[in-house]
């Protein structure tokens, strides 16, 4: 087991989100994972309160930015990639398959016609088990899709940062009914994920706890697999499914999927601006294809 990787958590209470920077203490090089830019509904206005979090650690800590990698086009909140990197630079990476939900979305939200769901908005695009470094540290990308087609875990050093695939032993697991969404993928790409060796430290990208304890993120492995209600050993795929698709019937669509997914497919950039200077999100009316109540 090395100790060569340090992990820092950011817990976003808002959206529940949980960022990360990891870094390799010879090198403080760092990367970045999954970056919240505060977004409030109701007045349209942006903030950079979280993002600013993680830079007041990076300066303190005196790490230098290697890489933003997102896991996901996020559902539940704006991704703060794009102004990160303008502050302390870095590469915005993801998988591949976001070309997928960037095509999928295009056509939702009639984005102009500059827009090309090819992934060039990011600065880099993962194959399944492409091999990367953050400092001297080893890394790995890993193909997780289920929650959406396009999922990745990275794999740092002795570390997983798993996204949107399970959450905390008592949680369970992540929602499979967004577009692109198979609870049969996500039980595959889970049960890949608990291959790792069992003292593998695994970071979820969200945390809903219940009332009894206060937010928490890190687990491993083995304790995944002795105690998540979902997915613990023993339960099959086709129990996962039949669960997961039950659970996901009773869940109310994110409140900030419709924001969220139109900038977080263009890695963290707001829309073009009109002629007048604002940048406008978009509603599609009637047109997404999940459960709208
Ligand atoms: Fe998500």
């Amino acid at each position: 087991m090395s100790a060569r990787s340090t992990v820092r958590a950011f817990f976003d209470e808002r959206t529940a989100t949980i960022s990360y920077v990891v870094s390799d203490a010879a090198t403080k090089r760092a990367a970045i994972i999954d970056p919240v830019l505060d977004y409030d509904f109701k007045s349209g206005h942006t903030n950079t309160r979280a993002a600013d979090e993680i830079l007041a650690y990076l300066r303190a800590e005196n790490l230098a930015v290697q890489w933003i990698l997102e896991t996901h086009a996020h559902a539940d909140h704006l991704s703060g990639a794009r102004y990160l990197q303008e502050q302390v630079g870095g590469q915005i990476a993801i998988g591949e398959n976001i070309r997928e939900v960037q095509a999928t979305f295009k056509k939702i939200y009639n984005l102009e016609r500059t827009f090309l769901p090819d992934g060039s908005q990011f600065d880099h695009l993962f194959r399944d088990g492409e091999s990367f470094h953050i400092g001297e540290l080893e890394a790995r990308a890993l193909l997780v899709p289920g929650h959406t087609p396009a999922d990745m875990a990275y794999l740092v050093d002795d570390a997983v940062f798993v996204g949107d695939t399970l959450f905390m032993p008592d949680v369970g697991t992540a929602r499979a009914d967004f577009p692109g969404g198979d609870a049969h993928q996500l039980f595959r790409s889970i049960r890949r994920l608990l291959e790792l060796p069992g003292d593998t430290r695994m970071f979820v990208c969200h945390d809903y706890p219940p009332a009894s304890r206060q937010p928490a993120w890190e687990s491993t492995v083995a304790g995944q697999r002795a105690a998540n209600i979902h997915v613990r050993d023993g339960v099959s795929e086709g129990q996962f499914v039949a669960m997961r698709t039950a659970r996901d019937a009773t869940l109310e669509v994110p409140t900030l999927i419709l924001p969220s997914i139109q900038v977080n497919v263009r890695a963290g950039r707001l829309p073009p601006a009109d002629a007048n200077g604002i940048a406008y999100l978009r509603i599609p009316i009637n047109a997404l294809p999940t459960r709208g109540q």
